[in-house]
């Protein structure tokens, strides 16, 4: 088989891709028939270094053999129960393992299968909270320019990336955003968090000077911003923003599906930061991308605040046919042990200088604008051609392919963040690679 080339035996019309430019796909596909390790392994027998954790989720590697016992055991055991109304004992175990290691006192976990259903729910959350704290009238949700927040209509209202949003004219009433913190006249090329830009967490002001404080929710935000091209946040903004929330009794919602689960070297980026929010979203890392599987985090002042009784009356009217489904939990559960023993959610931070050192070495290659890291995360931004935003990008990102390297493109970004189990010579591999492609795209 040539590069490129698909078994004949493949069909590729009906699968309607996500995300995906399809008629482009499909035109030349690229597609992994296995992975282990660090690496996939394509139908054409090549292998290529994960620079991505497949989508910022298979945090421990692939292939992990304890995961796929315990999704075994469990589908031979217990192949699903009701949450609603009933359970099952490794729900609760899975949400206990999931508190000891959660942001100090965020240890209330409702759980759905997905980022997006961890959006919605926590957004839900926050307004039901409001109401039964007497605070009816704020029903504003806020969210920031060029965030990501999945594509449920919450999300995606709160979102704020303009292609996500613009074909789907029926957003969430109500929603507002602060402005991003991008801005590469002042922070291209900084090592680590920005310098510049803590005020711009002052545009919550703004926005409560419009709308009043009296009638916004929740603010959610991802700490750093990944799926616009991996950007961390200005040194002071998020403890700016935590303050600012508090001063107006606003919630704070993290966004920390991509950044839970140890990718900036702790076990979440509240804890790497010294932010707590009110909530915070998982999804991703949580079974090491094998289980679909989500979790939003509550604070013990929002549970406590919705379980006002009486006895008899259900809390919250919301949840998932597959709230905390047995084999996610098992797969949850057995990904928290592997974490666990080998360290994998603080082995980030002895990587994050080796990452970032071998990260601006790109900074002379032609087109490149920016380089952005924090913890395991890292993106190389190229200059748009003119009239074609992320055309140069996506050829980037093909040619790495080509050539042994998968990574996520955002528009003109490169973003990466492979599986906390890298070694060096993996990151120098993964940049040599796209150095190369880099110079040869031009
Ligand atoms: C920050 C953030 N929130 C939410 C989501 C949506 O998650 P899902 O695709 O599992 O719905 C993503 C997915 O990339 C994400 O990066």
């Amino acid at each position: 088989m040539t590069l490129h080339q698909i078994p004949n035996t493949l069909q590729i019309d009906s699968f309607w891709m996500p995300f995906t430019a399809n008629w482009q796909f499909k035109s030349a596909p690229r597609l992994f028939e296995s992975a282990q390790g660090m690496h996939y392994t394509t139908v054409d027998g090549r292998k290529v270094i994960d620079g991505s954790s497949g989508l910022w989720c298979t945090n421990a590697g692939h292939g992990r053999r304890e995961i796929a016992a315990a999704v075994e055991r469990q589908l031979m055991n217990l192949d699903f129960a009701p949450s609603f109304q009933m359970g099952h004992p490794l729900a609760f175990e899975f949400a206990n393992r999931l508190a000891e290691i959660a942001p100090t006192g965020l240890d209330r976990i409702f759980f759905t299968n997905s980022g997006s259903e961890s959006i919605d729910t926590a957004l839900k959350i926050a307004l039901a909270y409001q109401r039964a704290a007497g605070q009816a009238a704020r029903t504003r949700l806020i969210g920031r320019e060029r965030g990501y927040h999945g594509v449920g209509f919450g999300g995606m209202s709160v979102g704020g990336m303009v292609n996500n949003r613009r074909a789907f004219a029926t957003h969430l009433p109500g929603v507002d955003h602060i402005r991003h913190t991008h801005d590469l006249a002042r922070n291209a090329f900084s090592k680590d968090l920005p310098e510049h830009g803590a005020e711009l967490a002052d545009d919550v002001e703004r926005l409560v000077a419009l709308h009043g404080a009296e009638t916004i929710a929740a603010v959610i935000v991802e700490p750093v911003p990944g799926s616009a091209g991996v950007l961390p946040p200005p040194k002071g903004y998020l403890q700016r923003l935590r303050q600012l929330c508090d001063k107006h009794g606003i919630l704070l919602i993290f966004d920390e599906v991509i950044t839970g689960f140890g990718r900036l070297g702790t076990p979440f980026a509240a804890q790497y930061f010294g932010v707590t929010p009110d909530l915070m979203t998982t999804a991703k890392g949580i079974t090491n991308g094998t289980v679909p599987c989500g979790a939003a985090f509550a604070s013990r002042k929002v549970y406590d605040g919705l379980m006002t009784g009486p006895e008899s009356q259900i809390e919250l009217f919301h949840g998932y046919t597959y709230s905390a489904h047995p084999v996610a939990c098992a797969a949850g559960i057995a990904t928290l042990d592997i974490y666990r023993d080998e360290g994998l959610l603080t082995r980030g931070a002895s990587l994050a200088g080796y990452w970032r050192d071998a990260l601006h070495q790109l900074k002379d290659l032609p087109n490149v604008i920016d380089i952005r890291n924090v913890g395991l995360m890292g993106a190389v931004e190229l200059a748009p051609r003119k009239d074609a935003a992320g055309e140069r990008g996506y050829e980037v990102m093909v040619d790495c392919f080509t050539h042994g390297l998968y990574l996520r493109q955002s528009g003109d970004a490169l973003a990466m963040s492979p599986p906390l189990i890298v070694e060096h010579s993996h990151i120098d591999e993964l940049v040599s690679i796209l150095g190369d492609a880099i110079k040869r795209v031009a």
